[in-house]
């Protein structure tokens, strides 16, 4: 069983859960997911694998209650169990498999949005314990929704925080923020944004008026995780893709925004009326 180890809320609708999942703490990589069942009668909810200790067997989740299935992952207490978690699920972040002379030459700049902000957190744990430059952009409505900010100054050269209402740090939105540093002369090789579609889309907008390459995590919806159902179906350079088998991760440039949006949006009155 998958038992919870600890739990600390974030926020009032976010929390970090610590869970004992020995092989996927092995197996994880920076950019997979996990699949977790609450109990018997619970759906498959995909969510991010924001940190892993190989030696503890154990893995972190950050879920934002947003629907019934998040909101009773919310409700679950230390000693609780999962009915199942099943991966790492997906490919890894394309940067593991640039040799590590090449990757240091490089300078990393992510963009988090929101809940966001967690499955950032592994690719620049990564990064920079390779020597790799790495900055990061974390946005947020307001100061009472930020996360991960201690841990991650830790594992980045230089931390942004942007808020909507500048209750904290930079007054504006992420994208905003990234224009700024590179006008005031700092050069980026690549982006990562991972948070809302609509955040994404913008982010890949940016970075192609500033000819950066970017990488986007894509959170569609999903229900077995395998490439069998097609619910993750995505149009990226023009050709289907699935998110859980050939992504999450994508070139931003090549992925059509708004059919994803779409598509995200597609059961809302059903999502509703349940979570009446
Ligand atoms: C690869 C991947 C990784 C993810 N990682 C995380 C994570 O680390 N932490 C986290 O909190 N969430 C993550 N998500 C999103 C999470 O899976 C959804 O929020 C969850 O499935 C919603 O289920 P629900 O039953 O609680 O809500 P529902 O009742 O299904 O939906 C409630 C509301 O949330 C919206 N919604 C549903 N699914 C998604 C989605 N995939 N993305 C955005 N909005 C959605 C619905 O449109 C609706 O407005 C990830 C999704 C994917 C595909
Ligand atoms: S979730 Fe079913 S094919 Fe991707």
């Amino acid at each position: 069983m998958y038992e919870i180890i600890s739990k600390e809320m974030l926020t009032p609708t976010i929390c970090r859960m610590v869970l004992s999942a020995p092989r996927c703490a092995k197996a994880a990589q920076p950019g997979q997911f996990l699949i977790v069942i609450v109990d018997e009668k619970g759906e498959r909810i995909p969510l991010t694998v924001s940190d892993s200790d190989p030696e503890q067997g154990t893995i972190a989740i950050v879920t934002q209650g947003v629907g019934a299935s998040t909101k009773k992952i919310l409700s679950m207490e230390v000693g609780d169990s999962f009915a199942d978690v099943v991966g790492p699920l997906g490919r890894e972040s394309d940067f593991v498999h640039i040799p590590e002379e090449e990757l240091k030459k490089l300078s990393y700049v992510f963009i988090a949005g929101g809940v966001g902000t967690a499955p950032v957190y592994p690719q620049a744990k990564w990064l920079h314990e390779r020597g790799v430059h790495v900055e990061v952009i974390i946005g947020a409505r307001n100061k009472d929704l930020l996360i991960y900010t201690e841990e991650m100054a830790k594992v980045c050269d230089r931390l942004h925080i942007c808020t909507d209402d500048g209750s904290v740090g930079f007054h504006g939105v992420g994208t905003a923020m990234l224009e700024k540093l590179v006008s005031e002369g700092q050069h980026f090789d690549r982006a990562v944004a991972i948070g809302p579609m609509i955040m994404m889309k913008f982010s890949t907008l940016t970075c192609k008026k500033l000819g950066i390459p970017i990488t986007v995590s894509l959170n569609t919806l999903m229900v077995d995780g395998t490439g069998m159902c097609g619910a993750c179906r995505v149009s990226v350079g023009g050709k289907m893709k699935f998110a859980c088998v050939d992504g999450p991760e994508f070139d931003g440039y090549l992925v059509d925004f708004d059919e994803a949006m779409r598509r995200l949006g597609q059961y809302k009155a059903e999502e509703a009326a349940v979570n009446q």
